[in-house]
């Protein structure tokens, strides 16, 4: 099986997790994606969804979805949303398709967060996966260097500009052996916009996709 099918394997399985009559809160990647063509199959089932992303809302809107504007909603139950890595406490480095900062947003609404992944995903510590910041672009050189000063190598990600109009730093070589404090620490960082860090609003329940099917873990 290859790592495409394990993500749409995990995807799919997604759709259980969904309740009726519901605004689903709907994140980014090449995994979600394949979440938007299962959605799409029971879209008479629910409202609508909430999107983190434009490329997101693109492809919902496409196949006959409603995206509705989170700041008209209180409240919804599901966010559905793939990572980068993931460890054993279901935090998660997040931010490969520089939507971090939408993610962390419609997460921070949403009851419950879903991860989908394929098995590549599961790490012990996380931060092999160089660890994206959004960074204001007034504060980049700045920000670069306190990033490079907690152990890092951060490198501007070349011809990416997020959804909101800024530019993404990765920092290669950490290991991130406390995700809750490394969060906050760089969410200290003024300039930083947000970072891939998903501690403090770790996932509910990861669907892992293996060769052998889908693993949930609660
Ligand atoms: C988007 O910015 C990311 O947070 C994605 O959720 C993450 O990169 C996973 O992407 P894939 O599903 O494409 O592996």
């Amino acid at each position: 099986m290859t790592q495409d099918e394990m993500k749409k394997q995990a995807a799919w399985a997604a759709l259980e997790f969904i309740p009726h009559n519901t605004i689903v809160g709907v994140g980014t990647g090449s995994t979600v994606n394949h979440f938007i063509d299962a959605l799409a199959s029971i879209k008479q089932h629910i409202k609508g969804a909430v999107s983190s992303s434009v490329q997101s809302t693109a492809k919902l809107e496409a196949l006959g979805i409603p995206v509705f504007d989170l700041n008209n909603i209180d409240s919804f139950s599901v966010y559905i949303d793939g990572a980068d890595e993931i460890n054993p406490l279901k935090h998660m480095v997040k931010g490969g398709g520089a939507a971090l900062t939408r993610e962390k947003i419609v997460a921070a609404v949403a009851e419950r967060f879903i991860c989908i992944v394929d098995s590549s995903k599961q790490v012990a510590t996380l931060g092999q996966f160089p660890l994206p910041v959004e960074v204001v672009p007034m504060a980049l050189a700045y920000v670069q260097r306190q990033l490079n000063k907690l152990g890092g190598k951060a490198i501007l990600r070349k011809n990416v500009i997020t959804d909101n109009g800024n530019v993404i730093l990765d920092v290669h070589g950490l290991q991130i052996t406390d995700p809750l404090a490394l969060e906050f620490t760089i969410n200290n960082i003024v300039g930083v916009v947000s970072n891939g860090i998903f501690a403090h609003r770790a996932a509910n329940t990861v669907l892992i996709g293996t060769a052998t099917g889908t693993t949930i873990i609660n």
